[in-house]
């Protein structure tokens, strides 16, 4: 029934996953001097990090998966470089997730020409196992079957991609919706409820993109395809 894999993340879960991992760091005995989170997802997680470890600085880098007009691009790519000495420094790379593991190898190799640290440790809260090229030295969760994670900072941008893909497909047998029916769809594919007010922001946003049809069928609001 469920067609694709999903956990809702709670606010609340990200910071105590945040705190577990600042606890693996302390044990460890290893302390970084700079965190850099990879933007967008390590964000968060970096920012809970510096509170929970008691670290001032705070740097980013942004890896990008995608090329002009949408298209991937055959490798992750950093758009901005990062031009800051941190020799003799040494740096936590911190990221919400290793996936594929892509971007943790990018802005690795980038801080290492660019910034040249004496040390970077790679801390992510989910560690993707079985498809991930490298393994994270601190993560909370390691997940053995995968699963998209539906942290609390994508979920507007997730549910108007979620609502896109489903209705792609499920509209070819039907073009008109109500705002019950595609949360109830919505449900049915993904296994979540983000919330009637996410549902109905990505509607607006589709509509602005004129991807949907807002309009009024005997006194009821429908989302025409
Ligand atoms: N970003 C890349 N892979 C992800 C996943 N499995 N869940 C959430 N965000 C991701």
């Amino acid at each position: 029934m469920v067609k694709v894999r999903c956990k809702l993340v709670s606010w609340d879960e990200v910071v105590e996953w945040c705190r577990q991992l600042s606890l693996k760091i302390k044990e460890s005995g290893w302390s970084p001097d700079t965190i850099v989170a990879i933007a967008r997802g390590g964000y968060v997680p970096a920012r809970l990090l510096c509170d929970f470890l008691d670290i001032h600085e705070l740097l980013s880098v942004q890896v990008l998966h995608w090329g002009k007009a949408a298209e991937i691009t055959a490798k992750a790519h950093v758009k901005y470089p990062l031009k800051v000495n941190l020799s003799g420094k040494k740096v936590l790379l911190v990221d919400d997730i290793a996936d594929t593991g892509d971007s943790i190898i990018v802005a690795k190799e980038h801080l290492e020409s660019e910034c040249k640290p004496s040390e970077i440790k790679v801390a992510t809260m989910q560690w993707i196992s079985p498809v991930c090229k490298i393994k994270p030295d601190y993560y909370v969760d390691e997940v053995k079957e995968w699963i998209w994670y539906q942290y609390p900072w994508t979920r507007l941008e997730d549910t108007t991609q979620f609502i896109t893909k489903m209705l792609d497909e499920e509209g070819k047998k039907k073009k008109e919706w109500t705002l019950e029916e595609i949360v109830e769809k919505f449900k049915e594919w993904y296994g979540i409820d983000v919330g009637k007010s996410y549902y109905e922001l990505a509607l607006e946003i589709l509509v602005g993109e004129g991807k949907l049809k807002k309009r009024t069928r005997d006194r009821e609001v429908v989302y025409e395809l």
